[in-house]
């Protein structure tokens, strides 16, 4: 993590600057505002935007051209997972350190911060300056079909659909591919779009976040069971509870482990194919299979 702690360090600064400076500026409610900042704000890893800011990085872009797509993602990310807590979803109280959204500011304004953080994301990709329209349209496609049911709200529900029931592992990589690989892959081709990347190198960055976003949801099945409640700041434990299919419950916790480690190695292997620079993104792939929170 040589290079990429204090890549993080100075990025997470300046992105999470534009998220404050982005809702602080819209003429809202109050309310709304405040909802959404209380998530947005929580913390996280950020590991999306860091994702797109290091793909940008290998193409010796710099961190800028992409503040804005990184904080629609960001905003993105944080609805879906306001979402993901609400009790007619998995009903969980604890989210990034702090009481869920909806036990702060009741269900139908933790709906309604998921809704506005969604609509904002594309308001802010369609308002960024020094970008061209064609390449702005593309983020946008992109990005709603990665957040939409061919993609994140896809495996939202299939993951719901699956609940009291054990699921074939094909089944289950549906699931993780679209509800976390989806957005996370979004997050590299938005990185590479915004570098004028040939088809040819976007379709590689989309392949090598595929692995790595099916690593990431592995690894966030493993923490469900083996992480630490207070480094996570959310609720263990929440999968088996909710009786859903897992990595490490349909193929044990050694299986589990053994199948992050495959796509941490097929994600390695594609991004050595880019002929690139890609030390941060292979930084950033160790961080995903070690994680603790
Ligand atoms: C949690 O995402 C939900 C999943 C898609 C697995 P993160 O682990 O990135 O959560 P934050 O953003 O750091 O809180
Ligand atoms: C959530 O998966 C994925 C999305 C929010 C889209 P999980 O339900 O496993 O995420 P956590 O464990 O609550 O963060
Ligand atoms: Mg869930
Ligand atoms: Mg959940
Ligand atoms: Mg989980």
């Amino acid at each position: 993590m040589e290079l990429l702690a204090p890549f993080i360090q100075k990025n997470k600064e300046l992105l999470e600057e534009q998220l404050r400076a982005s809702v602080n500026r819209m003429k809202a409610p109050e309310i709304i505002k405040e909802s959404m900042l209380y998530s947005l704000e929580a913390g996280g890893k950020r590991i999306r935007p860091m994702l797109l800011f290091a793909t940008l990085d290998a193409f010796g872009e710099k961190m800028v051209r992409g503040l804005l797509t990184a904080a629609a993602i960001e905003m993105v990310h944080t609805y879906s997972l306001i979402h993901d807590d609400l009790p007619s979803m998995d009903n969980d109280d604890l989210r990034r350190g702090r009481a869920t959204n909806h036990k702060v500011y009741g269900d139908a304004f933790a709906i309604l911060a998921g809704d506005a953080l969604l609509t904002y994301s594309f308001q802010l990709i369609a308002e960024t300056t020094d970008v061209d329209a064609d390449t702005k349209l593309n983020l946008i496609r992109e990005l709603a079909i990665a957040a939409g049911a061919e993609g994140m709200v896809g495996g939202q529900v299939a993951d719901i659909n699956g609940e009291n029931r054990s699921l074939t592992l094909e089944e289950l990589e549906y699931i993780h591919i679209h509800k976390t690989g989806k957005l996370l892959a979004f997050s590299a081709v938005a990185g590479a779009l915004l570098a004028g990347a040939s088809n040819l190198a976007i379709e590689q960055f989309k392949k090598f976040a595929h692995h790595l976003g099916l690593a990431f949801q592995i690894r966030d099945d493993i923490l469900d069971l083996e992480g630490n409640e207070e480094k996570l700041g959310k609720r263990v434990g929440s999968d088996e509870f909710n009786h859903k299919s897992t990595y490490p419950s349909l193929l044990t916790m050694d299986g589990a482990k053994k199948a992050l480690a495959r796509e941490i190695e097929q994600a390695k292997k594609v991004l050595q194919e880019t002929g690139l620079n890609t030390v941060l993104l292979e930084e950033l792939t160790d961080l995903v299979a070690n994680r603790d929170h």
